[in-house]
């Protein structure tokens, strides 16, 4: 029998660069494939469960971590994950660099690349964050834009891989903004064979170029992504409830629209008492409490959401080190 050629080095659990480069982003979970998908939920895993074997792994490596937006966790985890693998990260705020208005993304991409060997960015456009992957040969990582915010997808699946033991077939409910994170839940859920079911308002859906093309990446893995209106559609028998803000970072000026628009989408007790008894909620965090969500569900028994945080830090770790790691010998 032929054998199988590992997904992820066994050594240096490099993901392979893409074709024609030397080097492998991640910018949209579209660019990975299912097989890469699972061994970076695998990686993650593993450094979850012995940290220790991988300490060291990043010694003398830097990461510069760009961000235009705050942030809790992603910063902190990318931070903590860096200084335990061994890596060191350097933060700069929106100030530091002005991305764009003091001097140009090209020109920043390509410094950073005679001195990094890594960036993270969080940004606006995500237009930003492919032209810093087209003019750095270092990797770039998406810390959030506003079409994706990868990373924290995968992190979500981890934690519901790890609570219901699988992803094929289990049934996801998201309810509320079509943003950054519905578009990213839509990606992965594509890569596993899990069904998605986004309610949102009408003007409001996930974008549909992402959409669309999740839907299309969806057909290898059996997953099926669907947008409804009413979240108790979505809700009805899912085993796992998830939300997110009503106004994302940036979108301040439409803040009082939309908590017109959403009121019918907060996730309550009423709500969740729909979906399966064993039903998880699941919250990116921040959360705007009362908002798209009530105190009783986030801090109830079914709220996963401190093992999705928790989760952030070792999928940051996995990404780190299939980017950055040693190269296959
Ligand atoms: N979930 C998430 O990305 O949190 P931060 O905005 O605090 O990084
Ligand atoms: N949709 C939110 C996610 C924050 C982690 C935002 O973009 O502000």
């Amino acid at each position: 029998m032929a054998q199988m050629t590992p997904v992820l080095s066994p050594v240096s659990r490099r993901l392979p660069p893409a074709p024609g480069h030397t080097k492998r982003d991640l910018l949209s979970l579209h660019n990975l494939s299912i097989a890469e998908f699972s061994a970076l939920l695998d990686l993650a895993e593993e450094m979850k469960q012995h940290p220790e074997a991988f300490r060291g792994q990043l010694a003398g490596r830097t990461l510069a971590l760009i961000f235009e937006k705050p942030s809790l966790r992603t910063r902190v985890t990318f931070e903590v994950g860096m200084v335990q693998l061994g890596g060191h990260p350097i933060y700069l705020a929106p100030g530091d660099i002005a991305l764009g208005k003091r001097e140009a993304v090209k020109d920043v991409a390509r410094n950073l690349a005679r001195w990094v060997d890594g960036v993270t960015v969080r940004t606006f456009a995500h237009h930003t964050l492919e032209e810093m992957a087209t003019e750095a040969n270092i990797p770039i990582i998406n810390a959030l834009s506003d079409l994706l915010h990868p990373l924290q997808a995968m992190a979500d699946l981890l934690t519901l891989r790890q609570l219901k033991g699988g992803l094929r077939g289990l049934h996801m409910a998201y309810v509320g903004d079509g943003n950054n994170v519905a578009n990213a839940l839509a990606q992965a859920a594509a890569k596993t064979g899990m069904h998605l079911t986004i309610a949102s308002p009408r003007g409001y859906e996930p974008a549909a170029s992402v959409f669309m093309q999740a839907r299309a990446d969806a057909i290898p893995s059996g997953a099926q992504i669907s947008v409804v209106q009413e979240p108790a559609d979505a809700v009805a028998g899912a085993d796992a409830v998830y939300t997110d803000v009503w106004t994302s970072m940036g979108q301040e000026m439409e803040a009082r629209e939309r908590q017109k628009r959403f009121a019918g989408y907060q996730v309550n007790s009423m709500l969740m008492s729909l979906a399966k008894p064993d039903a998880v909620f699941m919250h990116c965090l921040p959360a705007h409490r009362g908002d798209e969500v009530t105190d009783e569900v986030l801090d109830g028994p079914r709220s996963v959401v401190l093992e999705q945080a928790e989760n952030r830090l070792h999928v940051a770790k996995a990404v780190l080190l299939a980017l950055m790691g040693n190269p296959p010998s």
